[in-house]
């Protein structure tokens, strides 16, 4: 594990109160985020993934309840601050990437006046070192005539342009943890590449870490330093990507490499695990993959299992661990 956490997450849990009764999404997750990595989350739809995301950024509803031994941002704890401050710490240190765009940009404003107020309200700078750190994160991001863009109103950029904006629109600020919840899945193809190759680039020279969301594996496979893969509210497997693509060891890891074309999993072909994650009023004793697991026995179904070290940084949950050669 690196050293230099920005972001360390402990025992995280969350349940949505409906209609008066309490339903846990995350069962207790922990992992951390260093400067200069990307940690990429995977999982199936409905897994936690984003109301992990919105855990740690205090942005869920008023029905939600986040427990957490800790959730330290760049050495501070997050748990103990009021929403005010909370608010102030999201603008300072952590940058939000978006699945779509237009949620971050105001359709009524310019993009030159938005990534400015941003700049004074945050950073308090002055008008004109503003527009020269806009200027220069456009230029940052791959965006071509950033003196024209400044000038022009979201609608008038194409999806791929917008999604650069927004990223220079986060980055001006400087953040510490950039957060990426499915930032490229509404993308084509092509332009997701560019946007995934932008993030590479931009790793190194930011002074941040990212947190990667992405229910595709073949994402994970182009961005990640690290895996967590999480399934129905728990932290199934944790791993350096090679080896979470070289040598899964949950089933249901495996059971993801497995349906995913193109990716290389030896001595597997290609299928779909059957069934779906559970849903959040579904109670499950035992350990949450049992109902889709081809390997269950019946200690599976009454305890849940502990997360094992299989190798340094490679852990997994699971009572039958067999890690292939
Ligand atoms: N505001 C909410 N109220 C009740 N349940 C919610 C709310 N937001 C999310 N959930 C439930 O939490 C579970 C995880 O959702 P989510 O984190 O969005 O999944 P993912 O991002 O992995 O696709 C789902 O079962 C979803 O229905
Ligand atoms: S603990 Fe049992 S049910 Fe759960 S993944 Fe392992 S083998 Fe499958
Ligand atoms: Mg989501």
């Amino acid at each position: 594990m690196p050293g230099d956490l920005v972001l360390e997450v402990r025992d995280l849990k969350t349940s949505f109160q409906l209609h008066k009764q309490d339903y846990r999404v995350l069962h207790g997750v922990s992992f951390e985020v260093a400067r200069h990595e990307t940690l990429c989350v995977v999982g199936e739809s409905g897994c936690g993934k984003s109301v992990m995301t919105l855990s740690i950024m205090g942005l869920l509803p008023e029905n939600a309840t986040v427990q957490a031994q800790s959730i330290r941002l760049d050495g501070q704890e997050l748990t103990a601050l009021s929403p005010r401050q909370m608010n102030k710490v999201r603008g300072r240190k952590m940058g939000m990437i978006f699945q779509e765009p237009m949620t971050c940009l105001n359709p009524l404003l310019t993009i030159g006046r938005q990534m400015t107020e941003g700049l004074k309200l945050h950073l308090g700078l002055g008008k004109e070192e503003a527009r020269r750190v806009a200027l220069e994160t456009l230029k940052q991001v791959g965006v071509s005539n950033p003196e024209e863009r400044l000038r022009q109103y979201p609608f008038q950029l194409s999806g791929g342009l917008r999604q650069r904006v927004m990223i220079a629109m986060v980055l001006s600020l400087n953040p510490r943890l950039l957060i990426a919840d499915e930032p490229t899945t509404a993308l084509d193809v092509t332009i997701q590449k560019q946007v995934l190759l932008l993030l590479r680039q931009l790793k190194h020279q930011l002074d941040a870490g990212v947190l990667f969301i992405t229910h595709d594996l073949g994402v994970v496979a182009e961005i990640a330093d690290r895996v967590i893969v999480l399934y129905a509210g728990v932290k199934v497997e944790e791993g350096g990507v090679r080896q979470i693509f070289e040598q899964p060891a949950h089933p249901y890891t495996i059971g993801l490499l497995a349906a995913v074309p193109n990716i290389k999993s030896e001595g597997y072909t290609l299928s779909p695990i059957p069934g779906t994650p559970p849903n959040i009023a579904q109670a499950i004793e035992g350990c949450r993959f049992h109902p889709r697991c081809g390997r269950a026995t019946d200690i599976c179904r009454e305890q849940a299992p502990a997360l094992r070290a299989l190798a340094p940084g490679h852990s997994a949950a699971c009572h039958h661990l067999e890690v292939r050669p």
